[in-house]
């Protein structure tokens, strides 16, 4: 679990950025009903946890940095009769002994009180614009129309309203010590469940049997949840990218695609592993598989400080464009190709994304016109995939239907990289001697 103190640490951080003079105003996650009188699992909105701990909905934190009281949150007090039917909340006594408020309010006065707790700040830093504070919007909304009117009196103007996501983002893309910790524990989770996964898989499962053996895994591995929805993806399915039904029975000669990723405390693994059903590989899902592993591995191998982002999926895509001249699918040089993007109907996203707190996680991949340099502590997914669906143009007919993906988790370390999740199997013979191979 991410210590107290390193959240205390995040705050202080992102303070000395906002500088004397500002305050700053984040909001929870707030629960949504699913139906009837059952909502949808709560999940803590990530940047709020990261600067707070704080799980519970219908929470406010205020930053004042420079303030003798720095840290104020408005919280649901302690509830005799909620406590009955959905257990204790922290409370006022809790957000100031276990999470560090300097100051704690019922949020029922967070109306009352906010626009006095801002008063002496002269920039406000608020992000705008996310769903989920739409219920605060409103509220900064006549804080900052009465402080332009109060201006007019006289009072200290509010002179610049804020965006704090980029400061908060610009923290999170680089993990810190725990948090790596925690990833690792989640990619682990993730290893074991593909692991027995692989050994329970037989032709004639449903792609859900699949996915119940991965999360049960993920569960006695102490992931208490997932970091997002599995998709178990059988056949052609493979060629759907974000394939969720997860239905469709296994059939004999059949690759499945399992994308999936276990979370600890609240940081997601993202990790995916294709293989055949049956054990064997055709020669055509071979030949597919081949080339997807090898434009991994260029991928994976370029990772290291000072190099960019895009760089990593420049490194794949050669060897993809490669592999589908080699397949007969495309024609031409692999520049040309490229340039033309020849390749997009069989590899249409890109190879990589930031991940932490969410699967897709916080922070900048390109900025004026450059991409993002990896610095050590970046942690970035690398997943090539070839998608070779059966309506898709070129594709002849012993291709046709195979999607493959391959995805690791990747840490930038000072001296290179370091694959979190490369332990988990990936080569043709690895998976060949693995899958089936259960009781
Ligand atoms: N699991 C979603 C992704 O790979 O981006
Ligand atoms: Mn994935
Ligand atoms: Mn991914």
């Amino acid at each position: 679990m991410t210590s107290m103190p390193e959240f205390a640490t995040r705050r202080r951080r992102l303070m000395s950025q906002m500088g004397r003079g500002s305050a700053a105003v984040f909001v929870s996650a707030q629960e949504t009903t699913r139906n009837g009188d059952v909502d949808h699992p709560f999940r803590q909105d990530s940047t709020f946890y990261y600067l707070t701990g704080f799980e519970e909905p219908n929470a406010v934190a205020v930053l004042r940095p420079g303030h003798d009281e720095p840290f104020v949150m408005f919280v649901r007090p302690h509830d005799p009769e909620q406590a009955i039917w959905v257990g204790p909340r922290a409370g006022i006594e809790g957000a100031r002994a276990t999470y560090g408020a300097d100051l704690a309010f019922p949020i029922e006065e967070l109306d009352e009180r906010l626009g006095g707790l801002l008063s002496s700040a002269t920039t406000l830093y608020f992000p705008f614009g996310e769903v989920e504070h739409s219920n605060v919007e409103p509220l900064i909304s006549r804080i900052v129309a009465r402080r332009r009117a109060a201006a007019q009196r006289g009072m200290a103007p509010l002179e610049a309203v804020r965006d704090p996501l980029p400061l908060v983002d610009a923290m999170r893309v680089v993990k810190s010590r725990a948090e790596v910790a925690a990833l690792q524990a989640a990619i682990d989770a993730t290893g074991a469940g593909l692991h027995a996964a692989m050994r329970a898989t037989r032709p004639g499962m449903h792609e859900y049997e699949v996915q119940a053996i991965l999360e049960a895994e993920y569960r006695l591995a102490g992931s208490p949840r997932d970091g997002f929805p599995t998709i178990a993806a059988a056949g052609e399915h493979s060629c759907t990218l974000h394939y969720t039904a997860n239905r469709a029975r296994i059939e004999d000669g059949d690759l499945l695609l399992l994308d999936t990723g276990a979370e600890v405390d609240y940081y997601g693994a993202d990790v995916t592993r294709t293989f055949p059903a049956n054990g064997r590989f055709t020669a055509a899902q071979r030949d597919v598989y081949q080339i997807v592993w090898e434009a991994q591995a260029a991928g994976i191998a370029r990772v290291r400080p000072g190099v960019t982002f895009h760089s990593v999926h420049d490194a794949t895509l050669k060897v993809l464009v490669q592999g589908l001249i080699d397949l007969r699918i495309l024609r031409g040089s692999v520049q040309s190709n490229i340039e033309r993007d020849a390749y997009r109907p069989y590899f249409m996203h890109g190879t990589s994304h930031w991940l932490g707190l969410d699967v897709h996680d916080a922070g900048i991949y390109r900025a004026n016109g450059k991409s993002t340099a990896l610095v050590p502590g970046m942690v970035l997914t690398v997943e090539p995939g070839l998608y070779l669906a059966s309506d898709a143009p070129r594709v002849p007919k012993r291709l046709q239907g195979i999607g493959v993906r391959i995805e690791d988790d990747v840490l930038v370390t000072p001296s290179g990289r370091r694959n979190l999740s490369g332990r988990i199997p990936s080569t043709v013979e690895a998976l060949e001697a693995l899958v089936g191979s259960g009781d």
